[in-house]
């Protein structure tokens, strides 16, 4: 295992630790937020009792595979605290997210909760955000136009593939990748792209996030929102 990957198997287990009986929990997706699920499984099976709401078709499958009771958003009206991954977090706790396509279900379970906590390795901690490419998510109508709107905005946006294939999201619709470069007004960058009809969510993260976990080789940190 590299130190990456030894760096999201530390903060998984470490998120994991926040997680009290008779919770709801948002399961986040992605390779960090995998180490939390089966934490969390290990924790049921040592008799802890909650809930999932998992934020992806895959991180449902691994919930199920570790043995973590799952419902859905609709079945819960509010939940204790959602755990999940990023791919860039900047000093002021705002975040690029959506590297695995799960965005916009990552969004609707992060704001559902009274606490998002993000879990991350030191690579994606950034002074400002927009090296990774900002992803969209778009309807498949008419995405070339709505690609064409967000390009006269700085930057034409990559269609997402899966294979020779557009990627898919597990809500059918497309991504578009964006290199925006420094995005210096995160907020101000989000209220502009939302309001293009076609963009259904954005991968920026404002103004949610309460606290951060971060491993760094072998040590971890925690950043508060101020
Ligand atoms: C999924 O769509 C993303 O938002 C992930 O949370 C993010 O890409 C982090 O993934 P990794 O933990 O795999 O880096």
């Amino acid at each position: 295992m590299n130190e990456a990957e030894k760096s999201k198997m530390l903060v998984g287990k470490e998120a994991a630790k926040y997680v009290k009986d008779g919770m709801k929990v948002g399961l986040g997706s992605g390779s960090t937020a995998y180490w939390m699920v089966k934490s969390l499984g290990e924790r049921v099976q040592e008799g802890l009792s909650i809930v999932g709401v998992p934020t992806s078709a895959q991180t449902e499958k691994w919930a199920q595979e570790f043995g973590v009771p799952t419902t859905n958003l609709s079945e819960v009206s509010a939940l204790d605290i959602t755990i999940d991954g990023a791919d860039e977090v900047d000093q002021n706790l705002q975040l690029i997210k959506g590297g695995g396509g799960a965005l916009l279900r990552e969004k609707m379970v992060a704001i559902a909760a009274k606490k998002l906590l993000i879990i991350v390795d030191q690579s994606k901690v950034v002074d400002h955000l927009g090296s990774y490419p900002l992803p969209l998510e778009v309807t498949p109508f008419g995405w070339e136009l709505t690609a064409k709107r967000i390009a006269a905005l700085g930057q034409e946006p990559i269609i997402r593939l899966n294979g020779k294939e557009y990627y898919l999201t597990d809500n059918g619709n497309y991504i578009l990748d964006c290199k925006f470069g420094k995005i210096t007004q995160p907020e101000k960058l989000h209220e502009q792209l939302i309001q293009i009809v076609g963009v259904v969510e954005t991968g920026l993260f404002i103004n949610m996030t309460d606290t951060v976990i971060v491993g760094n080789q072998g040590e971890i940190s925690v950043l508060e929102k101020k």
